[in-house]
């Protein structure tokens, strides 16, 4: 407590982001410090584990020195430790959770477990105070797609999900088959700003009639086997039609599935989660489809789109306020599903 503030500490090190952010009363940002390994994994073209882990490890002590000098405050005056136990990379998680239990036991501060994805969607708590449970989230990312119902802070429905590849795992791939390298999603995204949307019909998949899961092996297939043909043929291949193409199929896709869930669910509006609601085209696919139904758009800031440490301060600080405490036999779990009731696991 500082000032009368309830004061949240956030932990992230699911994948290839060290990340520490300090929040008040859940919403006020005090500091958010992003660590990004990206420059390292660029040279593998994705995520590489092990090394991860090892920088993880390297870093965390100083992103955690970081945030409680940026946010000015001493670890005494920290209310709770929330840390992403899962899901995610085992070796990073475990960095994440031991430094975590670690600064909880020599402290005496709390410890709550966030699911990864339930913080990427409470993230929309911490610049929307008009959102409340229960609502209907989008959540898109490098791992995931999902359309969730938030029930309350602690229980989550899923309506539907991929079924092979999350959307931010297609565009990364289409982006290294473009040649844009990694990580591809905002390459995609920029390169598609000077392309033609309409120049290639990619296929489209929504399986079985009202059908709310999703499918994009086959869209990025698609663009795999355009370029191949394209170069057999000795045809020259305009990369921004390209990535402009594919990007309108997957959002037209991601958009009509979620205003069915909409009139399915009757809520009044979409909160939009994950590194891939960064893409503009997809914030203004979403933006104009919800205006035009007189429904509302809820979507983090790009900085708290992508893993960062204050959405995983806004779900503990939800968790907290519950009373869902950890002990310091939390683990780490890198399948955790959405809809497990994290807390209940280490009782
Ligand atoms: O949520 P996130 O940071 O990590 C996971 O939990 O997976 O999402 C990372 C994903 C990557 O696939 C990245 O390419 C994608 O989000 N991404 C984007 C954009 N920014 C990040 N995809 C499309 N357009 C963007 N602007
Ligand atoms: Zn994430």
């Amino acid at each position: 407590m500082k000032d009368g503030k309830h004061i949240t500490m956030g932990i992230e090190s699911s994948c290839d982001e060290t990340a520490i952010a300090v929040l008040a009363d859940g919403r006020e940002i005090l500091s958010n410090v992003i660590s990004s390994q990206i420059e390292i994994h660029k040279e593998y073209g994705g995520v590489v584990p092990e090394i991860a882990s090892r920088h993880h490890l390297n870093n965390i002590p100083f992103v955690f020195q970081k945030a409680l000098r940026e946010a000015n405050l001493g670890l005494t005056e920290v209310d709770e430790i929330g840390v992403t136990a899962g899901p995610g990379l085992a070796g990073a998680l475990l960095m994440g959770t031991a430094f975590a239990k670690a600064v909880s036991a020599a402290s005496g501060v709390p410890l709550v477990g966030v699911h990864h994805i339930q913080a990427h969607i409470l993230a929309n708590t911490i610049e929307h105070p008009d959102l409340e449970p229960p609502f209907l989230s989008l959540v898109v990312s490098g791992g995931h797609t999902h359309l969730i119902e938030v029930l309350g802070y602690n229980e989550f429905k899923i309506l539907g999900a991929t079924r092979d590849d999350a959307v931010g795992e297609a565009y990364d791939k289409v982006a290294r088959v473009i040649g844009l390298g990694y990580p591809g999603g905002p390459k995609v995204d920029k390169l598609a700003k000077e392309g033609d949307p309409h120049a290639i019909e990619f296929k489209r998949v929504y399986l079985e009639k009202d059908s709310l899961d999703f499918s994009f092996s086959g869209t990025k297939t698609g663009v795999i086997n355009y370029l191949h043909s394209a170069q057999q043929r000795g045809e020259e291949v305009k990369a921004a039609d390209v990535a402009a193409s594919f990007q309108q199929a997957v959002i037209d896709v991601i958009v009509d599935k979620a205003m069915w869930a909409l009139e399915r669910t009757g809520y009044a509006g979409l909160a939009a989660a994950g590194g891939v609601a960064c893409n503009s085209a997809l914030r203004a696919a979403l933006a104009a489809a919800l205006g035009s139904r007189g429904k509302k758009l809820w979507i983090p800031s790009p900085i708290l789109c992508t893993d960062n440490g204050a959405m995983v301060a806004a779900a503990a600080y939800r968790k907290a306020r519950l009373g869902l405490f950890a002990t310091d036999r939390l683990d780490c779990f890198p399948g955790l599903n959405i809809e497990t009731q994290l807390y209940k696991l280490d009782e």
